[in-house]
């Protein structure tokens, strides 16, 4: 058993043998460390449950544990706080078992089989700032979940129906009208479409002007956004292979964020399960000013619940309804023990109706578990939704592109030409993906490009600095002949020493609670927590020169698992580390 957990269950036990079921304790750091390391705060909640004073409990226990070798500084505080620290032959123990295998101390999850929906990038439009939102905290949920031992079927719900396809086939008729999908006489096969990513990039916002200047048009967008939902093969084989070239350029910016997908299925797939989706809800739906729509309120709901519409007045699909289609396909296909969706937290009501009729009609049984996992908005400094210096809406690409002039000038002179231009893209997704993972999900934030790229503080540039000095420190070791790092002594006065111990040892909680709580905000920051503690050590001592073996074995030690852990946990972001910067 891992030392971590034998610490765990011993003090698990020790409640056990002073009377007190408890399933499980948390070490939580303390704010006092001339009090102990750790806090244990559970005799509160049992103080209720078995209506003694918590102080006395945690005196109880306390004493069981002082029989412990691997507890110092035992005592209680406050109404019942149980204050504890570590011996260092434990953190010897727990420093050896890490170097050999990083996470034997990370409990995995129970089994299940997930099935991912993130990405959600719209066919013949550009990716906007909230798509990267969706593709960097997917992504990292998506590795944090496998990492954690659960199955995890990815797919990337493509937005490929709906008013871009009448918008840009309006256009494309408009700049080639010879093409033979728009000859009613033609009769031959079709062949490819003449347009490439950058054509699309123009052809939707030329028409989407247009058709705000003019009835006419918005009426012919209309009219072909609708044949393509009746399935009109003409226009369907036009769209299907616009959607395609399309499909191109999104999936080479998702490379650009490592946002990796199993399944590129999109609401045209989802189409195909119309049939099967209406004949489950058929006994609920009913007309509602011309649309088909189900009931989802409850009578204990706060805030009523309209009913969700499944199919529109004029018997056309909605959003709505492909996100049925593709729950059918799902559940049909994979049989999954959870769906996931993330999204911008502005569609939490929507899939909540979603989830609501998918229960009641049992097109998705009780026992799977349906789950939304929002996300707030990117602003500018303003506070507003952040936009482009002419007030548009800002696209992804752009923003990459912001992000690597600023960082550019962050790496060192003397890296030059591909070399250069590798490390300013490694450095840019780094900036972006730390900034956007950084604050509770949740929650809305600000962005700020030369805050993000600094090479000091919360930053992805100062964790990879930082990281990369770490490998440099491993390597320069290995070259002056150090190889055997090993744990053998701690040096007298280790107080900085110590702090990054103590971090180490929140390694499994983190894991935890950010799977918990679907949040790479845990991950983030406890990134920081290690790094910085892990610099204020470096700066400390001067580990190279150290003349006592032992202590320097152990402090080469201490780095090379605080260089792992760092790797590991940006790889689950998705961040790479160049070799130098
Ligand atoms: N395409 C949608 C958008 O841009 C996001 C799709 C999210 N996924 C889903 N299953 N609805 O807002």
């Amino acid at each position: 058993m891992s030392i971590f957990k034998t610490i765990e269950n011993q003090v698990l036990e020790a409640f056990h043998k002073a009377g007190y079921e408890v399933e499980t304790i948390i070490f939580v750091k303390s704010a006092r460390s001339d009090l102990g390391d750790y806090q244990i705060n559970d005799c509160m909640a049992l103080s209720k449950k078995y209506g003694k004073n918590p102080r006395e409990i945690a005196d109880e226990v306390v004493e069981i544990l002082r029989e412990s070798p691997n507890f110092t500084n035992l005592n209680v505080a406050g109404p019942g706080f149980i204050n504890l620290s570590f011996t260092e032959s434990f953190f010897l123990t727990l420093l050896k078992e890490m170097q050999k295998d990083l996470f034997s101390n990370v409990d995995l999850e129970p089994k299940k089989k997930v099935i991912l929906d993130f990405g959600g990038a719209n066919a013949a439009k550009a990716l906007h700032v909230g798509h990267m939102r969706s593709a960097n905290i997917g992504e990292a949920l998506r590795r944090l979940a496998i990492f954690l031992g659960q199955e995890v079927i990815s797919d990337v719900h493509l937005g490929d129906m709906g008013r871009q396809a009448g918008m840009v086939i309006s256009e494309l008729k408009r700049e080639q009208p010879n093409l033979p999908w728009f000859d009613d006489a033609y009769q031959g096969e079709y062949p490819s479409v003449p347009l490439t990513n950058e054509d699309l990039g123009r052809l939707y916002p030329k028409a989407s002007i247009a058709a705000k200047e003019s009835e006419a048009r918005l009426e012919e967008v209309r009219d072909i956004t609708a044949s393509i939902d009746k399935g009109d093969p003409v226009l369907t084989d036009l769209w299907k292979k616009i959607v395609a070239i399309s499909s191109e350029g999104i999936k080479k910016t998702y490379d650009r964020l490592s946002s990796h997908f199993d399944l590129w299925e999109g609401e045209m797939d989802a189409c195909q399960y119309k049939e099967q989706v209406l004949s489950i809800f058929n006994d609920y739906l009913y007309e509602s000013e011309g649309a088909l729509v189900i009931d989802v309120s409850r009578t204990d709901d706060k805030k009523e619940l309209s009913p969700l519409i499944v199919v529109k007045s004029d018997g056309a699909t909605i959003y709505a309804t492909r996100d049925l289609g593709s729950l059918y396909s799902r559940m049909v296909r994979f049989t999954p023990d959870e769906v996931w969706y993330v999204t911008d937290e502005r569609q939490s009501l929507y899939f909540e109706q979603v989830f609501r009729a998918s229960y009641k009609t049992g097109l998705v049984p009780e026992n799977v578990k349906l789950r939304h996992f929002g996300f707030g908005t990117i602003n500018g400094k303003d506070g507003r939704p952040f936009k482009t210096r002419d007030g548009g809406v800002m696209q992804l690409e752009d923003l990459l592109d912001l992000v690597k002039v600023e960082v550019e000038s962050r790496i060192r002179e003397d890296i030059l030409g591909e070399e250069r231009e590798n490390i300013a893209e490694a450095l840019t997704i780094a900036t972006i993906k730390y900034a956007d993972l950084l604050p509770v999900r949740t929650t809305d934030y600000i962005f700020d490009v030369s805050k993000f790229s600094d090479l000091e503080g919360k930053t992805g540039p100062y964790i990879l600095y930082s990281t990369i000095r770490m490998k440099s420190l491993l390597n320069k070791a290995k070259e002056a002949g150090i190889s055997d790092f090993a744990a053998l002594a701690f040096s007298e006065n280790t107080s900085s020493e110590r702090a990054v111990l103590l971090e180490i040892f929140q390694l499994a909680n983190t894991l935890k609670k950010a799977y918990l709580d679907k949040s790479l905000n845990e991950i983030c920051e406890y990134l920081f927590r290690l790094t910085s503690a892990y610099n204020k050590f470096y700066a400390e001592n001067r580990i190279l020169i150290e003349e006592n073996a032992s202590k320097q074995k152990t402090w080469l030690t201490l780095t090379e698992v605080v260089f792992q852990i760092n790797q590991t946990l940006l790889d689950i972001l998705a961040i790479d580390v160049p070799e130098k910067m």
